[in-house]
């Protein structure tokens, strides 16, 4: 690993990372991004093509959050970070090719409104420069899961792959060695649920959730959440749209419909 002591910008992590790549080109791919489909032909036409840079984008409802690019006949005419009036919808995802010429142009860069080295403007850059900028589009799922929202989405998106490519429908469920679903348990799949788990007393699991290794949940129901290891979960009505994090207890005598957003270790006592 190569840490970033400070969160200075994407441009700034890719900065520290100029002697690991030497003089190769090389793939970014942020953390917090998720696609479907192997990016492996992306990769190929990169190492074969000369480009200085591909950048990979895709259609977004909400072009305001991203790097957006602006296309004419088939060529990037420029890349802007987070538009308030957005000329085009094509996001520039965290997926980025890219040469090392990209550290010249990043050692001139100028920190943004929010205090960071842009990667998007280290890519306009690279354009206004006239170096060469290819694209691709990607078609089938992306997302950058930078809210509750769109992790948990991305969570329901994961789980049906999962369960696919191991043979089994949508509507599924799997769990881990050790985990006990007592008989008056229902779960609605996609479902995937980890080892020494424990289920009972009538809860109702599913759609759309994770449940991590040795958590125990009774008298609940849970759909669309994402629930990590070790915890317990007693008497709570519904919980909907939820992530609830390693450790974290909840106790709710109340028993009422609720979305939680929980942290490490959280303890709750409704
Ligand atoms: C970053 C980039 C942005 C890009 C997005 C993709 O945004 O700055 O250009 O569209 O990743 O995930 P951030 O997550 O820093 O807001």
């Amino acid at each position: 690993y190569i840490e970033q002591d400070e969160p200075k910008g994407i441009a700034h992590a890719i900065r520290l990372c100029k002697e690991f790549v030497n003089d190769e080109k090389f793939l970014v791919f942020l953390g917090d991004n998720i696609i479907q489909k192997p990016i492996i032909d992306f990769v190929q036409n990169f190492k074969n093509l000369d480009y200085d840079a591909t950048v990979l984008l895709c259609e977004v409802d909400n072009p305001s959050r991203f790097g957006i690019a602006d296309i004419e006949n088939g060529k990037i005419l420029k890349i802007t970070e987070k538009p308030k009036n957005p000329t085009s919808n094509l996001a520039v995802t965290g997926i980025y090719l890219l040469s090392p010429i990209i550290f010249e142009i990043i050692d001139n860069l100028k920190p943004s409104w929010r205090n960071e080295l842009e990667i998007t403007d280290a890519l306009d850059n690279l354009l206004k420069q006239n170096n060469n900028i290819s694209f691709e589009k990607i078609t089938d799922y992306w997302k950058d899961t930078g809210t509750p929202e769109d992790i948990i989405h991305a969570n329901g998106e994961i789980i049906k792959k999962i369960l696919e490519s191991s043979g089994n429908k949508i509507t599924d469920h799997i769990t881990g060695e050790g985990t006990i679903i007592e008989s008056n348990v229902k779960i609605k799949g996609p479902v995937i649920i980890g080892r020494n788990c424990h289920i009972s007393l009538g809860s109702s699991i599913g759609p759309n959730v994770s449940i991590g290794d040795n958590t125990t949940i009774s008298v609940s129901s849970i759909e669309n959440s994402i629930i990590m290891k070790n915890c317990k979960i007693n008497s709570v009505a519904e919980i909907k749209e939820s992530i609830i994090a390693n450790n974290s207890e909840i106790k709710d005598e109340a028993g009422t419909e609720k979305v939680f957003l929980l942290g490490e270790g959280s303890k709750l006592s409704l």
